[in-house]
């Protein structure tokens, strides 16, 4: 066995030997085995000048990095036997007066406070808000928001398809590709007056990179009733707007295309780097994109029985991640989903 897979054999063995240790008198033991003078390890470093230089540096540096590990590992097992301190009669008892190890406290997700604090907003305005299936059906997806098959505007959408096909040999379940599809399912059960807005996680087949990541977050808004205008849609979010950017944001609306919306619409708001001058993050134009909106489609109001010449509507969809980034300058989006305390926590 070479000298590397020794040491390698040794690590494991210390290891799982200090793991089996509970008091203090075991570890003095094994301090001597594995770390003392006439400890193999101890034999290895003392050994180096013998060896070639080339030798020298892997065997050397690994031995000194186990060394490392084993002092580290050592210093963890003497906090944690710590309290424990052994008492005249040599039996092992805890010592209460030492203060008590503080338990982590966890905190909400960044994107949940996201979520939070917008549906706050939208609540105060009269709007719910309610949840709906992450697994969802072709069918509300996008045939009841007016995007047939074969529609082009289903290519926007990297669907993620689920295996299941039904005994026509259709697979019609897919993971969501964006939160509107709750506007039918909410339709369907109450009938207007309504205001709903619907915060939750989308899916899209995509590439990941610093933008892209094939699982996000969205929130759906809904109004429905009687004589809803293009004007309740932009005042309901300027107002958004001016409560979760503040009062001097600027925002405009300018005319865009969704299947389910007619008009369509997408709301930019004065950029947060530049305030309107023009930066990198804005590609020099003053306004960053955060949502798209219009009025619901007749057809979608038709197809859940809702008389569009009775009732008119509006809605809205906006991609979460983002505006924590604009807001705070986050320029990864994968920094959300990595799971790194030293990320999250700073929220
Ligand atoms: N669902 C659209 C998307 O994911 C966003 C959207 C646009 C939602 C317009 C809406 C809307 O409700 O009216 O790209």
């Amino acid at each position: 066995m070479s000298i590397l897979q020794q040491l390698e054999e040794l690590k494991t063995q210390a290891l799982c030997e200090l793991a089996a240790v509970e008091d203090n008198k075991k570890l003095d033991l094994w301090r001597v085995q594995y770390m003392g003078k006439k400890s193999r390890l101890n034999e290895v470093l003392r050994g180096l000048s013998a060896l070639s230089i080339e030798e020298k540096k892997t065997v050397g540096a690994t031995a000194n990095q186990l060394k490392l590990e084993l002092e580290s590992a050592l210093k963890e097992k003497e906090l944690s036997l710590g309290e424990k301190v052994i008492s005249a009669k040599g039996e092992e008892t805890i010592d209460i007066t030492l203060p008590g190890r503080k338990p982590p406290v966890g905190r909400l997700h960044p994107i949940s406070q996201v979520i939070d604090e917008m549906c706050r907003i939208f609540v105060s305005m009269g709007f719910q808000a309610v949840e709906g299936p992450e697994v969802e059906w072709d069918y509300y997806n996008f045939d009841m928001l007016n995007i047939p098959k074969e529609h082009p505007a289903r290519d926007n959408m990297q669907t993620l398809w689920v295996d299941y096909e039904n005994e026509k040999g259709e697979r019609p379940m897919l993971l969501r590709t964006h939160t509107s599809p709750m506007q039918v399912r909410v339709m369907e059960k109450i009938k207007p007056p309504l205001r709903i807005v619907v915060p939750g996680k989308v899916y899209r087949y995509e590439a990941i990179d610093a933008t892209h990541i094939p699982m996000f977050t969205q929130i759906e808004g809904l109004a429905v009733d009687k004589g809803i205008t293009l004007a309740d849609l932009k005042g309901t979010l300027y107002e958004f707007a001016r409560r979760y950017f503040g009062s001097d944001r600027k925002a405009r609306f300018r005319c865009d295309f969704f299947p389910f919306v007619e008009p369509g619409v997408e709301m930019s708001i004065e950029c947060i780097v530049c305030k309107g001058a023009g930066c990198r993050l804005c590609s020099n134009s003053g306004w960053l994109e955060i949502l798209g909106a219009g009025m619901v489609h007749p057809r979608v109001l038709e197809g859940v029985g809702i008389d569009s010449s009775v009732y008119s509507g509006f809605a809205f969809g906006m991609g979460i991640e983002r505006i924590p980034m604009l807001r705070y300058g986050i320029d990864d989006i994968r920094l959300f989903y990595g799971g790194d305390l030293r990320f999250l926590r700073q929220f």
